[in-house]
């Protein structure tokens, strides 16, 4: 998620919104700048930008004279456009009078930037961003609030916008739908930041804007309106935290919080991926349709819980588009030296794009003439750039190394390519694909009603805090997920935690099985839901202590679960999306009652860039 910073007051704005822009750093980024209004001297609007790290712009800065007490600034990760000084924010408009910065996506940025180029605009970055300043530019007759309001009207999409203009010396303007965006009130100068991090130092009154609001932030006060220019009342309150518990949005762990922001980054990742005409549109992948229809097999390469996402995929990709599909795990990959060839699509799933393993698998299919598409979190990493086409997933920087809102991505993401690929070969129908992808679209509001019924999954994980072995099991497409929640448990609680074929127990397994033994099954509605009645059954005829995650309303499983969560009823296909969920919460909280640091496991690192 990119970091946001707007300041108007006294001091020098520029030390300000640098300090922000620090302190908003953990939030991980690939480029950022400032824009600091400079009204004596006919108000001056400079704009620095740089790609890397805050050293790049601060070197950019030395020894100019910026001076002015109003600016905005930036730290980008990049979703739309590589991390380049040109794509960096702020971005101006024609006459360089606009300054804006951006978090979010506008989903229709293609139309509109169609729209500002047949009207003579010239945009010259890959952002969506840039869009907007000229959109605000055409709009702008005096009353930049107004004209940011009748912008905002227009957009479709996840924003946080900040803006300047060359001559209001005494505004900055701010917007938000469905990403965060905060005001700091202090005397006689007030902030407006993506978070309280950035201005904690200076006040710890704030106030959160709500959805499609527009504040007007001037050294005598803050005005808010609705897009109608209605005013609108807001409560404020008083910023407690200190600065690393404002990090984590005051939770104890960045894993925590980002668990809590999968709704958020699967709505970033599915949206604006249906065009106008109503197909889905994945143009970044720039693969002809031509090559689609050549692909005779598929191979999904990752490691880790990106080979837990590939799985999934395989069941999507194998359904929808009757491809064969292998996954394999990139350290095993080219040295079982596949079959490939043009007419094979190998999709290497990766959050970090750097990961040696699946790396090293990348070039080698592509020394084999294969089709490589990257799945990947982070813009211009190793992996996209040596591949053929990228599907990036926006899910914002993860920083805790146990893979949550990332896999949560990827599923969304294996989900749309196995879409994509049948809507071109035409395994399905285009109304076949549309109903599938709203289906994929109800998803993040399920995400959350889950995320609200977890108080007896932590309750249980804490109770069973002193248990060493723990099995999941999972049949058809829960059988990933099962690895997942395995996985999640053997790197945060140092739990040894095996993930299984549910029909696979009686074959030698069903021998670890103990009294007591903690069992989760993943045994939501399926049409092979019965067979795990049956496997449960067998389990706890063992003396296994049953956790059963199953659908509302499901009475099939209640009398062999030791422990049920329910989970709301989604399409069996998607059911992954749902069932990681619980599996997530569940490994935190048994770690943490163990009095481990989640966000660091011992001997783990985010990325494994070594073989
Ligand atoms: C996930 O919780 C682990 N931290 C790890 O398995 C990770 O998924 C794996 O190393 C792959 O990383 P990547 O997605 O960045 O390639």
């Amino acid at each position: 998620m990119c970091g946001i910073v707007g300041y108007v007051g006294e001091q020098p704005a520029l030390d300000v919104v640098l300090e922000g822009l620090r302190r908003l750093e953990y939030r991980g980024y690939d480029s950022a700048g400032v824009a600091v209004l400079d009204p004596s001297g006919g108000g001056a609007l400079t704009v620095v930008r740089r790609a890397g790290k805050l050293a790049n712009l601060e070197a950019a800065l030395a020894g100019r004279d910026i001076s002015g007490t109003l600016g905005i600034g930036h730290t980008r990760w990049a979703t739309h456009g590589a991390p380049t000084d040109r794509n960096a924010h702020p971005h101006v408009d024609c006459t360089g009078a606009i300054a804006i910065v951006h978090n979010g996506t506008i989903e229709n940025f293609a139309e509109l930037r169609e729209g500002l180029e047949m009207r003579g605009h010239e945009l010259t970055s890959d952002t969506d961003t840039e869009a907007v300043a000229h959109l605000i530019e055409e709009r702008y007759a005096g009353d930049l609030p107004a004209a940011v309001r009748s912008v905002c009207a227009e957009l479709d999409g996840s924003f946080v916008l900040v803006v300047t203009h060359r001559e209001q010396p005494d505004l900055v303007v701010g917007a938000r739908r469905n990403l965060p965006l905060v005001v700091g009130i202090g005397d006689g100068e007030n902030f407006l930041a993506s978070d309280v991090t950035a201005f904690i130092a200076h006040t710890r009154e704030a106030r959160a804007l709500d959805q499609d609001q527009v504040v007007e932030l001037r050294r005598s006060g803050v005005r808010v309106t609705d897009l109608d220019g209605a005013e609108v009342e807001g409560e404020t309150f008083h910023v407690d935290w200190d600065t690393a518990a404002a990090e984590k949005a005051g939770y104890d762990y960045f894993m925590l919080k980002e668990i809590q922001e999968q709704p958020a980054a699967v709505s970033e990742t599915i949206g604006g991926r249906i065009g106008a005409d109503g197909r889905l549109r994945l143009d970044e992948l720039s693969i002809s349709d031509e090559d689609v229809r050549g692909f005779e097999k598929v191979f999904i390469v990752a490691c880790g819980s990106s080979y837990h996402s590939g799985l999934v995929g395989k069941y999507a990709i194998e359904r929808w588009c009757r491809l064969s599909v292998e996954v394999e795990m990139g350290s095993e990959f080219r040295y079982r030296d596949p079959v490939l060839d043009r007419h094979t699509l190998v999709i290497a799933v990766s959050q970090s794009g750097e990961t040696a393993d699946t790396l090293e698998a990348v070039r080698h299919a592509r020394q084999q003439r294969a089709w490589v598409m990257a799945i990947t979190n982070t813009v211009g990493s190793s992996i996209a750039r040596e591949s053929d086409a990228v599907f990036y997933t926006r899910g914002g920087p993860e920083i805790a190394v146990a893979s949550t809102k990332a896999v949560m991505t990827q599923l969304s993401a294996v989900y749309l390519v196995g879409l994509y690929l049948a809507q071109v070969r035409g395994t399905r129908d285009s109304d076949e694909v549309r109903s599938h992808f709203h289906d994929l679209a109800t998803i993040p509001a399920l995400i959350t009603e889950v995320l609200s019924r977890m108080d007896g999954t932590r309750k249980l994980a804490r109770d069973l805090s002193g248990e060493e072995r723990v099995l999941f099991l999972g049949r058809h497409i829960g059988y990933p997920m099962a690895l997942e929640g395995a996985l999640k448990l053997k790197e945060l609680a140092y739990v040894s935690a095996e993930g299984m074929p549910a029909g696979e127990i009686k074959h030698g397994p069903i021998a670890l099985i103990d009294k007591g033994t903690p069992v989760v099954v993943l045994a939501t509605r399926h049409a092979l839901q019965p067979k795990l009645v049956t496997n449960i059954q067998e389990i706890r005829a063992r003396g296994a202590r049953t956790i059963v995650v199953a659908t509302d309303g499901d009475e099939s499983v209640t009398p062999y679960a030791d422990h049920l969560i329910r989970l709301p009823d989604t399409k069996s296909l998607l059911s992954p999306m749902l069932t990681l969920v619980p599996l997530q919460v569940f490994a935190a909280e048994f770690a943490m009652a163990r009095g481990l640091d989640v966000d660091q496991p011992r001997n783990l690192a985010k990325s494994v860039t070594v073989e």
